[in-house]
C-alpha cells in the first residue's frame, strides 16, 4: 500500500514528526541524505510502525499516493534549492513539495513560483514547537500553492496541537511565502517575549536581591496569571534548576546569547516596511550586546556601577514589575501584528490576524493565554487597525503603565539595562503623543538639504520650503518616503 505522506530529513524534528504522523493514523514513507539513518529509525524508534523507510528519492516519491505529497524538514538555505531539484524530475502534475523548515519567505516566494512553473504545487509552513512539539503537536502555519491545501489539510491538522475543544493551531496563511512569513514574526516575537522575561530576572536579582527560589516561585504564581505562557512556565523551572554542586545552573551558564537569525530577519523587514518593530529590534541588538563578551568584560573595568539603592517594598515593586513585562508584551505583539499588516498589503497575501492568533496559542515556543485575547480583539473587529486601540488592550495598558514607568525609572537610576522594557514604553509614549517633535526633525532636514515639509495650516501632500539661512537656492530636493 503507497504512503500518504513522505518526509525527507530525520533529524530529530523530523523523526518526531513522521512518528506523530503515525500515531494519527497515517502511513509514512521516510528517506534521509545518510541512508544509515533511515535503517536506524526504521529498527529502533520506527519499529513496528505504519514507516516505510527508502534509500533514495525516487524511491521515496515512488512509494506515495498520488497526488504525492513529499515534506522536507532539513537545514533551511541550499539544502533545499538541492532537494527540490531532486524530486522534480520523479514529480507528476499535481503533486506537492512541503517544506517544513524555518525558510526565509523571500525563498518561499521564489519556490512556490518555480515548483508552480513546472507544474507542480509548493507550500512552506511554519512549523514551532522544538522536538517537543512536533512529537505531541506542533503550531503549524502553511502557505503557499492554495490549491494544494485541500489535499494536506487533514494531516497537518491532525498532527498540530488542538486548543479549546479541539481546535487546531494550524490552519491555511495565505498565498507563496505567507506561512514562513507568520512564523518569522513568531520568532521575532520569541525573541521579545524571551528578552523581556530576562530583564524581568536581572531586576529581580540586582534590584531585588531575589534569591532563584524566591524568582522561581514568582514566575510560577505569574504562570497562573495573566503572563501564563509557556516561556514564563520554562523559566520558572530553569530557575529552580541546580547544578551537581547544589548552585543555580543558570549562574554557570556564559551570559552570550545564539542566534540562528530569524529575529534578525524579523528586525530587516520591519525596516524595510517602515514598522517601528521596536521591542523585537532591542531583543535581536541584546543578543549581539550580550555577545561582545571581550569588550563588555573591559568596559565592566573601566566604568563603575551605581549603588543599588532600592529599599522600597519588595511585593509591590513585584507588581510592578509584573505589569512591566505585562504592558510590554503587549506592545510587543501589537509592533508584530503591525509589520504582518503591513507585508499583508504588500503581499497581497489577506491574512486573518485572528487565525494567527489561535495558530499561536498551542503547541508553539510563544504559546500563551494572551493569545486568546488577541484573537478575540480580531474577532470582535477583523479591520482592527493596532492591538492597542482594541478596548481590552487598550484598558489593559493603561493599568499597566503606573508600576511599567516605576520599574523602568528605578532601573535607570540603579543603571540596570532594561532595553526592551524602556523601548516598549517609549513607544508607547510617542503612539499616543499627538505632537511629536518630528516638525524639528522636518526643520532640519529643510535647512540643510532643501528636503522640503508639510504644513499644519495646509492640506497634505502640498509641500514648502524656507530659505533659511537666505543663502539657500529656490531649488528644493525631491521629497520621498522610504
Ligand atoms: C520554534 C522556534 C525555533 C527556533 C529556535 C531557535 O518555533 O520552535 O522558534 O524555530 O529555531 O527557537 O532560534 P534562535 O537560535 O534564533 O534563538
Amino acid at each position: 500500500k503507497l504512503a500518504d505522506i513522505g518526509l525527507i530529513g530525520l533529524a530529530v524534528m523530523g523523526e518526531n514528526l513522521v512518528l506523530n504522523m503515525e500515531s494519527k493514523g497515517f502511513s509514512v514513507a521516510v528517506y534521509n541524505r545518510s541512508t544509515e539513518k533511515v535503517d536506524k529509525f526504521i529498527e529502533g524508534r520506527g519499529a513496528g510502525k505504519n514507516i516505510k523507510g527508502t534509500h533514495s528519492v525516487k524511491e521515496l516519491v515512488e512509494a506515495l499516493q498520488k497526488p504525492r505529497k513529499v515534506m522536507m524538514l532539513v537545514k533551511a538555505g541550499d539544502p533545499v534549492d538541492s532537494f527540490i531539484e531532486q524530486i522534480i524530475p520523479h514529480l507528476e502534475e499535481g503533486d506537492i513539495i512541503i517544506d517544513g523548515g524555518n525558510s526565509n519567505f523571500t525563498d518561499t516566494i521564489r519556490r512556490t513560483e518555480y515548483v508552480e512553473s513546472k507544474g507542480f504545487q509548493f507550500i512552506g509552513t511554519g512549523v514551532s514547537g522544538g522536538e517537543i512539539g512536533a512529537l505531541r503537536g506542533p503550531s503549524m502555519m502553511p502557505g503557499g500553492s492554495k490549491s494544494a491545501w485541500p489535499h494536506v489539510k487533514e494531516i497537518f491538522q491532525a498532527v498540530s496541537a488542538k486548543v479549546d475543544d479541539g481546535m487546531p493551531c494550524c490552519d491555511w496563511v495565505g498565498a507563496n511565502g505567507a506561512g514562513h512569513y507568520v512564523k518569522m514574526i513568531h520568532n521575532g516575537i520569541e525573541y521579545g517575549d524571551m528578552q523581556i522575561i530576562t530583564e524581568a530576572y536581572q531586576f529581580m536579582k540586582d534590584v531585588l536581591g531575589m534569591s532563584y527560589d524566591e524568582m522561581h516561585q514568582t514566575f510560577k504564581k505569574w504562570n497562573s496569571e495573566e503572563l501564563d505562557s509557556y516561556l514564563i512556565e520554562i523559566t520558572a523551572d530553569i530557575l529552580a534548576y541546580k547544578d551537581e554542586d547544589g548552585e543555580p545552573m543558570v549562574e554557570k551558564i556564559l551570559d552570550t546569547a545564539g542566534q540562528k537569525g530569524t529575529g534578525k530577519w524579523t528586525g530587516i523587514e520591519a525596516m524595510h516596511l517602515g514598522v517601528p518593530l521596536t521591542l523585537i529590534a532591542e531583543s535581536v541588538f541584546s543578543r549581539f550586546l550580550s555577545a561582545q563578551l571581550e569588550l563588555r568584560d573591559q568596559a565592566s573595568q573601566v566604568f563603575e556601577a551605581p549603588a543599588i539603592t532600592f529599599d522600597g517594598d519588595k511585593e509591590a515593586m513585584l507588581e510592578d514589575l509584573k505589569m512591566a513585562v505585562y504592558g510590554a508584551k503587549i506592545i510587543s505583539y501589537a509592533q508584530g501584528y503591525n509589520l504582518l499588516m503591513e507585508a499583508s498589503k504588500e503581499h497581497d497575501w489577506e491574512l486573518n490576524y485572528g487565525d494567527i492568533a489561535l495558530m499561536w496559542r498551542g503547541g508553539c515556543i510563544i504559546r500563551s493565554a494572551f493569545l486568546s485575547d488577541i484573537k478575540k480583539a480580531f474577532d470582535k473587529n477583523p479591520g482592527l487597525p493596532h492591538l492597542l486601540l482594541d478596548d481590552f488592550f487598550k484598558e489593559k495598558v493603561q493599568k499597566a503603565q503606573t508600576g511599567w514607568r516605576k520599574v523602568c525609572a528605578v532601573a535607570v537610576t540603579n543603571g540596570i539595562p532594561v532595553p526592551s522594557l524602556s523601548a516598549a514604553l517609549a513607544y508607547f509614549d510617542g503612539f499616543r503623543t499627538k505632537r511629536l517633535p518630528a516638525n524639528l526633525l522636518q526643520a532640519q532636514r529643510d535647512y540643510f538639504g532643501a528636503h522640503t515639509y508639510e504644513r499644519t495650516d495646509k492640506t497634505r501632500g502640498e509641500f514648502f520650503h524656507t530659505n533659511w539661512t537666505g543663502e539657500g537656492a529656490d531649488t528644493v530636493s525631491t521629497a520621498y518616503n522610504s
